[in-house]
């Protein structure tokens, strides 16, 4: 089984993260984790802390000389401001200065339930830990998911479909060798010519002090069919990517493959129907049939609601006076879908790993490989590259 834990606050020293079950011999490079956490910090939109924080990570186990070991990977990622702004708020000793306390929860974020679950006075006890800066931890051991992928033919790409109501036209899907020219565009958009108008958008929008959301589309090359299972709720493929996609903070709903265009269609024209090669005429359920990978590319989409940190505040109640207030305004994004995507990524990485190592275990690269290639040569067909 494949476990991944994140610990951390968001102003905190560092974030930490353990994964658990990947196998030995997956090969790993500081570089790619770098690159990856820089992947997350860019997209148009975003506020200024993504130009400070400069993720300054560590690999503290389960790697030895470039691969991995079989034993827990642990990392941290260091928070850049700790030593001059957070070592007294967040220490781990002493009491809260009550000048310091925030008590204007903010609407949309985990502020009010959280205080009111976990009977705090201070609303830092909870968006410290809610905050969107543990997902740099989930993109850091996504890499290690996708290194693992990557050596057994599986590719994980992403890419901005819509922010606000500027939507990439036709239905052209970009393959892992687009990746590169989608990080280019300023809100990792395929589509040039949509991508310049979200740019529009996200200026448009940051001019009337608003805030944005859209929707990233997550693609997986090479997958076998078979993975995921109809035999149990829990252990439906596309269950489990809706789990991982809908656990990323401000994620509201998610499609697999046409999803709720499909509602609208009769069922002659909603399916997949099956040629030679036992492949797919066309592509709408998005790789996906009863809970299993059906060999086709997987396609998931993940909504993302504009962020509750309005800059013209909310309205909210100061729970010190009862009375009526705006809500606190940290520093915030107008728009960090195209970030979102690259999250997606690692969350749909995390769960194809989890899901290759149910069907074809293996405590080594080698030995999963081999189980895998078995598999696949006695079913006699290729896995949906195109
Ligand atoms: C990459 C990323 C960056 C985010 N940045 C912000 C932000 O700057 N301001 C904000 O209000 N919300 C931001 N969020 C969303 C909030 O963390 C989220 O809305 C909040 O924790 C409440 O959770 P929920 O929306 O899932 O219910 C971000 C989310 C992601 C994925």
């Amino acid at each position: 089984m494949l476990r991944l834990l994140t610990a951390g606050e968001s102003h905190g020293k560092s974030l930490v993260g353990v994964l658990e079950g990947l196998p030995a011999g997956v090969p790993i490079s500081p570089k790619e984790i770098a690159g990856e956490l820089a992947r997350r910090r860019h997209g148009h939109g975003r506020s200024g802390r993504q130009k400070l924080e400069t993720d300054r990570f560590e690999i503290h186990s389960g790697v030895r000389h470039g691969r991995t070991l079989g034993s827990p990977i642990a990392v941290t990622i260091d928070n850049a401001e700790w030593e001059q702004k957070y070592r007294e708020l967040m220490s781990v000793e002493g009491d809260a200065d009550p000048d310091e306390k925030l008590t204007r929860p903010r609407p949309g974020h985990a502020d009010l339930a959280g205080v009111q679950k976990y009977g705090f006075d201070d609303v830092r006890n909870v968006l410290e830990r809610a905050s969107a800066r543990e997902t740099a931890m989930r993109v850091a051991l996504g890499v290690f998911c996708k290194a693992f992928l990557a050596e057994l033919g599986i590719d994980v790409v992403s890419h901005v479909v819509r922010i606000g109501s500027v939507a990439v036209g036709g239905s052209d899907v970009p393959g892992p060798e687009d990746l590169e020219a989608i990080d280019s565009s300023p809100v990792r958009c395929f589509d040039d010519d949509a991508g310049a108008k979200m740019v529009e958008e996200i200026d448009r929008v940051r001019k009337e002090h608003d805030t944005i959301g859209g929707v990233f589309e997550v693609l997986a090359y090479g997958c076998p069919p078979g993975l995921g299972s109809h035999v149990q709720y829990d252990r439906k493929l596309d269950a489990q990517l809706a789990l991982a996609l809908m656990s990323i903070q401000s994620v509201k709903g998610v499609e697999v493959g046409d999803g709720f265009a499909t509602a609208s269609r009769p069922g002659s024209e909603a399916h997949d129907e099956i040629s030679e090669g036992l492949r797919r005429t066309t592509a709408r359920a998005g790789g996906i049939e009863g809970g299993m990978s059906t060999g086709e590319p997987i396609r998931v989409r993940a909504a993302m609601k504009p962020f509750s940190t309005v800059p013209k505040a909310l309205s909210t109640i100061d729970l010190r006076t009862g009375k009526g207030d705006v809500a606190i305004a940290q520093r915030t994004d107008v728009c960090a879908v195209p970030a979102g995507g690259v999250v997606g990524e690692s969350a749909v990485a995390f769960v194809l790993a989890g899901a290759v190592l149910e069907k074809f275990g293996g405590d080594s690269l080698v030995e999963t490989r081999r189980n895998l290639d078995g598999y696949v040569a006695g079913l006699g067909i290729s896995p949906g590259r195109s």
